[in-house]
C-alpha cells in the first residue's frame, strides 16, 4: 500500500492539479470493480454522502472527498446530481478547505433550498499549528449555475460544555425556526446531540440544548451523522453512534448506522422513541446516511448512505487509487409502527434485457451455463418461505458471495470468506438476520462491487462491498417452488472526468 505523508493528505484541490487528477481518473475508470449505478469517487477516496436536496427541479448530492488518493485526506465535497435519482452526472467541486475556519477539511453536512439559493451547512474542520481541533459550523450558498460562495464567519463556534468533536449539522425548519441538529461527544466522552436554532438562515443561531431520547443517557463515545425527518405524523431519527460492540447478530460492524421512530417534542427537545434503535443495515458496509425529505413524495423520506465504513479498508481498490461509493438510494416510510425501506421507485429503469426466469419452479443448482452478469437485478418471490440459496461470482469448488436461507430456523444468512479478495475481515466475513415470517422475497442489486438486498419488500436491507476477480463469474442458485428474474443492469451513472 502506498504510504501518504501528512503533506500529501493536506492537499487542497488546486487548478494546476488538474491533468493529474484526469490522469487518475484515467486509470481508475478501467477499473474491473467501478460500478455502472452507484455513485462512486470521481478519483481518490469518497466518504459520507452530504448536502442530500431537491432545488430548481433537480436532486442534489454532495460527498465528502479526498481527490487524490485512497486515504482520507483533506475532505472537499463533490458534487452530483439527478432528475430521477437513478441517472447521476458529476458536476466536480463544490466546496474545498480553503478558509481558516475549515483549514483542515470541508467536514459532513446537510442542505437547505431557499429562494434561489442551495444553503449548504458544513463544518469547518479547523486545526491549530498544535493540532488541537476547533469545529465551526459554516454556510455557503450555492446559485443555480452552481456557483457557491462561502459565508466568511462560522453560524457557530463550538459549545464549551462538549470536547472537539461536534459536528455534521443536520437543518430542519419547524414551527417558524430553523434548527440544526449536531453530533457531538460530551467532557464525559459521552456521544450526544445537540441542538442550535435561530429566526434566521445564516445568523442568530442559539444554544437550543442536548437532544434528549427517552430511555438513552448517552450513544457510544461519539454521534455522528445524525439525521432527522418528519414521515406522516411521526419522526425519524437516525445517528452513527461510535463505541458500541457487536450483540449477538448485531452492531458487528466496526460502527452502526441505527435509526429509531418515535415522537419529537421541540418545546421539551425531547425524542419519545417507539421502541429500541436497530441498525438501518445488516451487511457489512453501511454508514453515515442522510435523508433528502421531499413533499412531492408523500409520506416518504429518500435516504443515501455511505458504502463503506470508518476505519475500513478496500485493498482491491485501495490500490488502485481510488475508494469508495454510496449505496442506492432508498425510499424510507413507516408501515404500522414500522421503518420499510425499499429502492427508489424509479429503479425499474435500470432493468434491461432478463437473462433468467423461472415462474414457480424448482431450480437446482441452475447456473445459467456461463458468466453472472457483473451488473445485475435479481428478484425472488418465495411464496411457501422454503430454503434458499444463490451463489454470486462463484468457482467450481468456492461459493463467492453466497445468501443463504435456512427455512427450519429462519435465518438469512450472507456470506463472502469464499470470494477471493478480502476486506476488513476483522469483523467477521458473514452476517445473519432472523425473519420472524419466513422469507417472501429477495431484491438483489449487483454492481461490480456491491451486493444490496432488499428483504421482505422493506423489512431489512444488507448492503455489502465484494471485489471479484475474473476468474470468479459462477452464478449458483437452488430453491424450491420460487419465482426468480434476473436483469442486466443498465449503465446510469457517467464514469466522467468532471473536477
Ligand atoms: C463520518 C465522519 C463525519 C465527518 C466526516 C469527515 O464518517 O467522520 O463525522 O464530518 O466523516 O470526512
Amino acid at each position: 500500500m502506498e504510504q501518504w505523508t501528512k503533506q500529501e493528505k493536506q492537499q487542497v484541490l488546486k487548478e494546476a492539479d488538474l491533468p493529474r487528477l484526469h490522469k487518475l481518473h484515467d486509470s481508475i475508470s478501467k477499473s474491473k470493480w467501478r460500478t455502472q449505478y452507484h455513485i462512486q469517487t470521481v478519483t481518490g477516496l469518497l466518504n459520507d454522502p452530504n448536502g442530500f436536496s431537491y432545488f430548481k427541479k433537480k436532486w442534489h448530492l454532495f460527498y465528502q472527498w479526498f481527490p487524490y488518493g485512497a486515504v482520507h485526506g483533506m475532505k472537499h465535497w463533490y458534487h452530483v446530481t439527478s432528475d430521477d435519482l437513478v441517472t447521476w452526472k458529476n458536476e466536480g467541486m463544490a466546496l474545498k478547505p480553503d478558509t481558516y475556519f475549515d483549514n483542515k477539511g470541508c467536514y459532513s453536512g446537510s442542505a437547505f433550498v431557499k429562494d434561489d439559493y442551495l444553503y449548504l451547512l458544513y463544518t469547518g474542520n479547523h486545526k491549530e499549528e498544535d493540532g488541537t481541533r476547533i469545529p465551526y459550523q459554516m454556510i455557503a450558498a450555492m446559485n443555480e449555475k452552481y456557483k457557491v460562495t462561502k459565508m466568511k464567519r462560522p453560524l457557530i463556534e463550538p459549545h464549551p460544555d462538549y470536547t472537539e468533536h461536534q459536528r455534521d449539522p443536520k437543518i430542519f425548519y419547524k414551527d417558524n425556526w430553523y434548527w440544526m441538529l449536531l453530533g457531538a461527544q460530551d467532557k464525559n466522552l459521552h456521544g450526544k446531540m445537540i441542538l442550535y436554532k435561530s429566526k434566521q438562515l445564516a445568523i442568530g443561531w442559539k444554544f437550543a440544548g442536548e437532544l434528549k431520547v427517552k430511555g438513552y443517557e448517552s450513544f457510544g463515545y461519539m454521534v455522528e451523522c445524525p439525521d432527522i425527518e418528519q414521515i406522516g405524523d411521526k419522526w425519524l431519527l437516525l445517528f452513527s453512534p461510535q463505541g458500541y460492540g457487536a450483540k449477538g447478530d448485531e452492531f458487528r460492524n466496526a460502527y452502526q448506522n441505527v435509526y429509531m421512530t418515535g415522537d419529537l417534542d421541540l418545546n421539551t427537545l425531547t425524542f419519545t422513541p417507539d421502541g429500541p434503535h436497530k441498525e438501518l443495515d445488516r451487511g457489512f458496509d453501511f454508514y453515515a446516511a442522510q435523508c433528502a425529505f421531499q413533499q412531492e413524495y408523500k409520506n416518504t423520506a429518500i435516504l443515501e448512505g455511505w458504502f463503506g465504513c470508518s476505519d475500513y479498508s478496500y485493498p482491491a481498490t485501495d490500490e488502485e487509487g481510488y475508494q469508495g461509493l454510496l449505496t442506492l438510494p432508498r425510499e424510507l416510510s413507516i408501515e404500522n409502527g414500522k421503518l420499510v425501506q425499499k429502492p427508489i421507485r424509479t429503479y425499474e429503469k435500470l432493468k434491461d434485457e432478463v437473462v433468467f426466469e423461472a415462474v414457480r419452479g424448482n431450480i437446482n443448482k441452475d447456473s445459467m451455463h456461463g458468466r453472472m452478469p457483473e451488473a445485475c437485478i435479481v428478484a425472488l418471490e418465495n411464496p411457501d418461505s422454503n430454503a434458499v440459496s444463490l451463489e454470486f461470482f462463484a468457482k467450481t469448488m468456492e461459493r463467492g458471495f453466497a445468501i443463504d436461507y435456512d427455512a427450519n430456523r429462519k435465518y438469512l444468512t450472507i456470506d463472502r470468506k469464499d470470494l477471493e479478495n478480502q476486506c476488513n475481515t476483522e469483523y467477521g466475513t458473514d452476517r445473519r438476520v432472523k425473519l420472524e415470517n419466513g422469507l417472501r422475497s429477495l431484491l438483489i442489486f449487483v454492481d461490480h462491487s456491491s451486493v444490496e438486498i432488499f428483504v421482505n419488500h422493506g423489512e431489512y436491507v444488507l448492503s455489502s462491498r465484494i471485489f471479484p476477480n475474473p476468474d470468479e463469474h459462477m452464478i449458483r442458485m437452488r430453491g424450491k417452488d420460487i419465482t426468480l428474474t434476473i436483469w442486466k443492469a443498465k449503465q446510469t451513472v457517467e464514469d466522467s472526468a468532471v473536477f
